[in-house]
């Protein structure tokens, strides 16, 4: 699938202004965002860190389009228009996601989990397998192709999430503890696939994450605490 507008290296892909978001509790309301400027550039690597429940999963949420914000605006660079619009609209095209516990299809094999995030972008079935395949060759599972996630271990089903979140050719992959499930020798071989997808193909990277050093390897390192993000 070739891009009609390639995004050039250094341009802002995601600019969030002014983000807020509060939850109902019986004690009152929660606020949980309680004001995120953040811009990302494409080919930077961003990580963000925090005490568990400072709402960096709300935050990725409001950014992806999986959630709306109460007040601001969220704008994210789709590859095929060269538009900055709103991420529920570029879900699929402008960002790609990867979640802790990978969030694969259990009855489709890695082969068609990747393929069917671009069929519902709009490929064909011939294009969304081709490129389905090419990516899972790329991210080391060229002989897993149709191994549903039963039949693939933990980083394995990690390596199908990323392609997944890659084969639509997103600005920014948006990652919730991509190495929160996995033992410390596979999350260190996630995170450098992870940062090779960076460095290779220019795709931004935002990523949440509770190590210190994964935080460490990426370019910008930022803190949410008290519902703002600051510098680490
Ligand atoms: N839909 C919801 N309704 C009410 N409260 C919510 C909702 N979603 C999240 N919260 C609350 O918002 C806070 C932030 O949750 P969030 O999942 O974003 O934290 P987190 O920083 O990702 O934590 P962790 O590191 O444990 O994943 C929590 O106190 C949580 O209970
Ligand atoms: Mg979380």
């Amino acid at each position: 699938m070739p891009d009609s507008n390639p995004i050039s290296t250094g341009e802002c892909v995601l600019r969030a202004t002014g983000l807020q978001k509060a939850f109902a509790a019986p004690s009152g309301r929660l606020q949980i965002i309680a004001g995120v400027d953040l811009e990302i550039r494409a080919g930077e690597s961003v990580s963000i860190r925090g005490s568990s429940g400072s709402g960096k999963t709300t935050l990725l949420q409001l950014l992806g389009g999986l959630d709306l914000a109460d007040v601001g605006e969220v704008l994210v660079r789709t590859p095929d228009s060269g538009k900055k619009v709103s991420p529920h609209m570029a879900i699929g095209r402008g960002i790609g996601f990867v979640f802790q516990n990978y969030q694969l299809m259990p009855e489709l094999t890695a082969l068609e989990n990747v393929a069917l995030a671009a069929r519902i972008a709009g490929a064909s079935v011939q294009v969304a397998t081709a490129a389905a395949k090419e990516l899972l060759i790329s991210v080391g599972l060229g002989d897993r192709l149709e191994h549903p996630p039963s039949r693939l271990s933990g980083g394995e089903c990690q390596r199908v999430a990323i392609a997944r979140a890659l084969v639509n050719r997103p600005a920014v992959i948006l990652a919730d503890e991509p190495t929160g499930n996995l033992d410390e020798k596979t999350a260190d071989e996630i995170m450098k696939l992870l940062l090779g997808v960076v460095a290779d193909r220019g795709t931004a990277l935002l990523l949440v994450t509770h190590s210190a050093e994964f935080a460490g390897r990426t370019q910008r390192r930022l803190v949410l605490s008290g519902g703002r993000l600051g510098s680490a």
